[in-house]
């Protein structure tokens, strides 16, 4: 049975990823066009709802937005229950409530990765009508198969290290390519199987940078003097696996073990070079992954993700992310999602092809 709502809020938090305008049209037309709903855009995550800035969403501004990169609204990764104010972090989920409520919305649509998520929940226990969207270039959002921008990043990524095959073979030198995903490895395991990397490097498998070197020097012995290692950002050696998957699902900084993520790229390559003998260097592809026109496979994720989620919240469904189950769209419970985070299985397929095909994953 559908309401009669009136009024929805929408706004985009944690890190940036292609494929949030995209959505954001697809909630926003969908709302106005079929529903007759009024659209409000908080501008730069959870603080705009706190500091009541927003745009009125409408068929003009929502038009032309499909191609474009990054968020109209603004993003931040600022919390709702630890908001910096006057450099301490303080708990504003009363006020966001009051401007729920000032803004008379039936429901809020918050965009975002596992931190947005957890936020988003605590906010629905406050007794706001809210239902989320995952978006991520790490795809590590629990309850749904994959998350928006992931696809363009992994593109991104393996076109990067498609290129730094032919540098890496003319020099005989070993790249060592350090991918985002933050504790997750799927986008260094994504980009490395596609783009046929050496040897692949991801959080969920600790490695040992012996056998990485033993492996090396088997393909400089077998006449391949060059190789490329992917390692994503959350990477981490044997002696520091103590943990199983480092940092948070709240979108914490660190590898969880005491150190910034992508502490370990750099000692890699200096590694690989000591144990080998072959020259080395570092490629850090950073933010360029999370930049610019989102992948088509990102645009049709989004458009089906952002359209059935203005039908869900007409139908009434609050306290839920929108996910995708196996090629279908969902709901599921949001207290489900909040502080999880989906890790690449160890028996997962991708992990088996890159063993079949004698990639060296460094355990
Ligand atoms: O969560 C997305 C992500 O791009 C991670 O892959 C990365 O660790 C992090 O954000 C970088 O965050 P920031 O843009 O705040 O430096």
């Amino acid at each position: 049975m559908q309401l009669s709502l009136r009024n929805i809020g929408i706004l985009t938090a944690g890190g940036d990823s292609p494929g949030l305008n995209v959505a954001i049209r697809g909630v926003g037309k969908t709302a106005i066009q079929q529903f007759g709903m009024r659209v409000v855009g908080f501008r730069d995550g959870f603080r705009g709802l706190m500091e009541n800035r927003f745009i009125e969403l409408n068929n003009d501004n929502l038009s032309g937005i499909l191609t474009l990169g990054g968020t109209m609204l603004g993003a931040s990764r600022d919390k709702p229950h630890r908001m910096p104010i006057a450099g301490r972090k303080a708990d504003m989920t009363d006020i966001m409530v009051e401007n729920f409520e000032k803004h008379r919305l039936d429901a809020l649509v918050c965009l975002g990765g596992g931190g947005t998520q957890a936020s988003a929940y605590k906010l629905v226990r406050k007794g706001l009508r809210i239902v989320t969207l995952p978006k991520t270039i790490d795809n590590d959002v629990a309850g749904t198969d994959v998350s928006i921008g992931f696809n363009t990043a992994l593109t991104i990524a393996t076109e990067a290290i498609d290129r730094l095959h032919s540098t890496a073979h003319s020099h005989h030198r070993i790249i060592v390519v350090e991918t985002m995903g933050h504790n997750t490895g799927w986008l260094a395991l994504g980009a490395g199987l596609a783009a046929g990397a050496d040897v692949i490097l991801i959080p969920e498998i600790p490695y040992d940078i012996e056998t990485i070197a033993e492996a090396i020097r088997r393909r400089s012995l077998g006449g391949r003097g060059f190789s490329i290692v992917a390692i994503s950002e959350g990477a981490r050696p044997l002696e520091h696996a103590s943990t199983a998957g480092g940092g948070n699902a709240s979108g914490g900084k660190g590898n969880g073990h005491g150190e910034s993520l992508g502490a370990r790229s750099q000692q890699v390559a200096r590694q690989l070079e000591e144990l080998t003998g072959l020259e080395s260097r570092l490629t850090i592809l950073g933010h360029v992954q999370r930049g610019g026109t989102p992948s088509p496979f990102d645009r049709v994720l989004a458009t089906h993700l952002g359209t059935s989620c203005a039908r869900y919240v007409a139908d009434g469904v609050t306290g839920s992310m929108i996910g995708v189950h196996g090629g279908k769209v969902t709901p599921v419970d949001l207290a489900d999602v909040a502080g999880e985070r989906k890790t690449v299985p160890l028996d997962h397929h991708w992990i088996s092809a890159a063993r079949d095909t004698g990639v060296e994953l460094g355990d």
